[in-house]
């Protein structure tokens, strides 16, 4: 998928309602937070990493889960097809898989496919053989390579058997697993299915519905409209919706959780800049004094410990790419940060990327 047209720099996203009028009335106490139950796998606190292709691998989780504050951790979209194909010919695992097995739990691995018996075969693979806390079947994908070409991803949110068919299948396939879905408010504003959906998908056995509340034709334009989020929660009779889209901050993640009927919320974007934002938004919602923002040396140290994740996992000349892609989100809104991400662009090697990175921070160390 291209990432580049997901995510543009320019426009850093804003949650609608939520977090401004908290902010006004309440002074931003927090609710207590609750668990999250996924079938047998309790989840706590009620905060979702999202899966993000590019950027959330084995390296990058490893980074969150040390920063701490995250309930459950998602690994990027594996194609249940690349899955076989890459078996067969190669008899791997697909590259995305990197570190499942030993990483600590919880651990969810995110799923994708249009035909319930590959689709059924791989979530079987995936639970002898990887021993996740969970599986999650993207229903909400909106890049083209998916949806058009191949009729995945939000594209079968037009047609809510087809995905009560998969995920049933995924289901019986992966038990006593807990299976969940994320979707999209529906494929177009005047198709909206995401209700009549999550209701297929309980019906269907899913453990959980996560809704990222953008339409496939929005892809990441606009903002997320929460006020979706009740009507999607009247057609859920037991199981969690965890709300998604745009929180930035810990207080509209706190503010998320109290103002819309979700159990909990999901964070995407935002954590790549700023990864340490699922600890102040844990610790706001347990009623503890919030975490700092880092200072500029600390952002530059866990940097560099990505670095070095990232240089476990893949050779070189990735590494460098990924890492240019995660110093140009964690310099976001500083100043000189266009002349920062000016240089890691063109940096070719780690050692030019990591000068670079040293010298904006130590100039921001010093205007701090
Ligand atoms: C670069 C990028 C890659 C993504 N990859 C996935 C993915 O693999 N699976 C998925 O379900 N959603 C994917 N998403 C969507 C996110 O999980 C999330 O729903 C979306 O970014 C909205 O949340 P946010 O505003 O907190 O970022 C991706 C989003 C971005 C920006």
């Amino acid at each position: 998928m291209s990432e580049s047209s997901l995510f543009s720099l320019d426009q850093p996203p804003t949650i609608r309602n939520a977090a401004e009028h908290e902010r006004g009335s309440s002074g931003g106490t927090a609710p207590a937070a609750r668990s999250v139950r996924l079938g047998g796998v309790t989840i706590f606190p009620p905060l979702f990493q999202a899966p993000m292709a590019g950027y959330t691998n084995y390296a990058f989780r490893r980074l969150l889960r040390e920063l701490g504050g995250v309930g459950l951790l998602c690994t990027e979209m594996v194609s249940a097809r690349g899955f076989l194909e890459i078996d067969a010919r190669k008899q791997s695992y697909p590259e995305r898989l990197w570190g499942v097995r030993d990483e600590p739990r919880p651990l969810a691995v995110q799923i994708w496919d249009n035909e319930p018996g590959k689709l059924g075969e791989v979530a079987a693979r995936i639970v002898e053989e990887f021993r996740p806390s969970s599986l999650d079947i993207n229903f909400g994908c909106p890049a083209e390579e998916i949806t058009h070409r191949v009729s995945c991803g939000a594209f079968l949110l037009q047609f809510p058997d087809k995905v009560g068919e998969l995920t049933a299948e995924v289901v019986r396939r992966a038990a006593p697993v807990p299976v969940t879905a994320k979707i999209r408010l529906g494929w177009t504003d005047s198709a909206i299915t995401a209700p009549e959906t999550a209701a297929v998908l309980e019906q269907a056995g899913a453990a959980a519905v996560f809704v990222h509340a953008r339409t496939a034709q929005q892809k990441y334009r606009g903002t997320a409209d929460w006020d979706r989020m009740a009507e999607i929660k009247a057609r859920l009779r037991r199981i969690p919706l965890i709300g998604n889209g745009d929180i930035r901050t810990w207080e509209e993640a706190a503010a998320a959780l109290r103002r819309f009927p979700v159990d909990g919320v999901m964070i995407g974007r935002a954590a790549i800049s700023r990864p340490w934002l699922f600890a102040q938004a844990s610790a706001a919602l347990a009623g503890r004094p919030v975490p700092a923002e880092p200072s500029p040396e600390e952002q530059r140290e866990l940097l560099l410990d990505l670095c070095r994740s990232l240089t476990e996992q893949f050779d070189a000349h990735r590494a460098v790419i990924l890492m240019r892609k995660y110093v140009c989100r964690f310099c976001l809104g500083r100043p000189g940060a266009k002349l920062l991400r000016t240089h890691v662009s063109a940096a070719s090697d780690m050692k030019t990327l990591i000068r670079a990175v040293d010298a904006f921070y130590s100039a921001a160390d010093k205007t701090e």
